[in-house]
């Protein structure tokens, strides 16, 4: 398997509740390195424009309303397999059906406030890298 990046959202319901930390070590823990982060606070057109793939879903303006709701902190993780692995950590999206030890299964209040967002291929792992960061952030 080759090592890849992926990229991360620490989300607003988990930055709130000082989850950060606690997060951030579970990826680490599964061997994922964190080779970019940083904390910022999107504006509602921000979160929209990264999550537009959404934007004819019902629950569009509540995503970007919450995303903009709090700080957030937005990563690169890199490892083996770092796509798949990513997601295998944070658990399915709807923290009722995620697996036990999962982020989401553990910190995750909703479907909607789900504390973490990971990439699900790797060319939107790319496209989203590249809405957050310069190359010159990426430090591996
Ligand atoms: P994420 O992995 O960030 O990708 C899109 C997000 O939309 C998803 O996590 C959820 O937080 C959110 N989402 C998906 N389905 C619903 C829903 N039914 N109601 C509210 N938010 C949702």
């Amino acid at each position: 398997m080759a090592i890849q990046r992926t990229f991360s959202i620490i989300k607003p319901d988990a930055t709130k509740r000082n989850l950060t930390g606690a997060i951030v070590a579970k990826f680490e823990a599964a061997g994922l390195r964190v080779v970019a982060s940083k904390r910022i606070h999107l504006s509602v057109a921000q979160a929209g424009v990264f999550y537009a793939v959404h934007k004819e879903r019902p629950f569009y303006g509540e995503l970007c309303e919450f995303m903009a709701s709090e700080p957030i902190v937005v990563q690169v993780l890199e490892g083996e397999d770092a796509i798949a692995k990513n997601r295998e950590v944070m658990g399915a999206t709807n923290p009722a059906e995620a697996a036990e030890g999962t982020i989401r299964k553990e910190f995750a209040l909703s479907i909607g406030e789900n504390s973490v967002h990971g990439s699900d291929a790797e060319d939107t792992a790319k496209e989203e890298i590249a809405y957050f960061f310069s190359g010159l952030e990426l430090v591996g």
